[in-house]
C-alpha cells in the first residue's frame, strides 16, 4: 500500500517537506510506502472553471497536476501538506489542489485523506481546517492525530524542534496506518464501496 503525499510548500526540502518525511517515515516502520510530491517553485495555474476536464485530469499541461493525478489513481492514501501563508494554506496548494479534485476527484474517493499545516506562530488551523474541505466533499474518510495535524517553525529544520508536533505527525501516520491496513481487510472480506447517488443538485434552496 502507498500513500501520496504534496508538499505545498514552493521550498522542496523546507519545513513542509520535513514534516511530510517524519509522516513517511513512520508510515514505512508500519509498512507503507510513501512518495512525497513536490509542487515547486514554478507557475501553477488556477482553475478557470472551463469545464473541460478529461480522462487525464485538467485541461492544461504545463505544470504537474495531471502528473499528480496520475499517480493519485495508483495511490491508497493522501497526506497533503501546507505551509501557512497569512492564515490561510499557500495558493500554490490550493490552485493545485483544485483543478487535482475539481478534474479527477473520483480517483481519491474512498480513500483516507489527511492535511497538515505547518507555520512559524499562528494560522495553523484555519489553514487545515481549509484544507480538509477537499476531503468531505470527495467521500474521503479523513485521519486525524493527538492533536490538529500542525506542526511549528520558521526556518528550514526548525520543526524538527517541535516535539509535540512530532508526535502528532507520527501519531497521523500510525493512524493513516491502521485504516489502510482496515480498509484493506474490509476489501478481502468483501465489503463493497457504498453506492453512493449523485443525481439530485439543487443550485438554490427552493
Ligand atoms: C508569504 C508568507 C506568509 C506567511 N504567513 C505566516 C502566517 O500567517 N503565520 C505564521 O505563523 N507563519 C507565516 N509564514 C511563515 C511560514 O509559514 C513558515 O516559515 C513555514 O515554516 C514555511 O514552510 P516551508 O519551509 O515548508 O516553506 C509565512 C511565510 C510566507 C512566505
Amino acid at each position: 500500500m502507498k500513500v501520496l503525499m504534496l508538499n505545498g510548500s514552493p521550498h522542496k526540502d523546507g519545513n513542509t517537506y520535513q514534516a511530510l518525511e517524519v509522516v513517511g517515515k513512520q508510515l514505512e516502520k508500519e509498512g507503507i510506502e510513501y512518495e512525497i510530491f513536490q509542487t515547486g517553485n514554478g507557475v501553477i495555474r488556477d482553475c478557470i472553471g472551463c469545464g473541460k476536464c478529461n480522462e487525464n485530469g485538467c485541461v492544461f499541461t504545463d505544470d504537474t497536476v495531471n502528473e499528480f493525478v496520475a499517480k493519485a489513481k495508483e495511490a491508497d492514501g493522501f497526506v497533503f501538506g501546507t505551509p501557512t501563508y497569512y492564515a490561510h494554506p499557500s495558493g500554490r496548494v490550493l490552485a493545485f489542489l483544485d483543478r487535482v479534485f475539481y478534474s479527477s476527484g473520483k480517483a481519491l474517493a474512498f480513500k483516507p485523506g489527511a492535511s497538515i499545516a505547518v507555520a512559524r506562530r499562528g494560522g495553523t488551523s484555519a489553514s487545515f481546517d481549509v484544507m480538509n474541505k477537499y476531503f468531505g466533499i470527495s467521500q474521503m474518510p479523513v485521519v486525524g492525530s493527538t492533536y490538529w495535524n500542525i506542526i511549528h517553525g520558521r526556518k528550514p529544520g526548525e520543526v524538527m524542534k517541535d516535539d509535540e508536533g512530532l508526535q502528532t505527525m507520527e501519531n497521523l501516520a500510525r493512524n493513516m496506518a491502521w485504516m489502510l491496513k482496515c480498509f484493506e481487510a474490509g476489501k478481502k472480506a468483501g465489503v463493497e464501496f457504498p453506492d453512493s447517488k449523485k443525481e439530485r443538485f439543487t443550485h438554490f434552496i427552493r
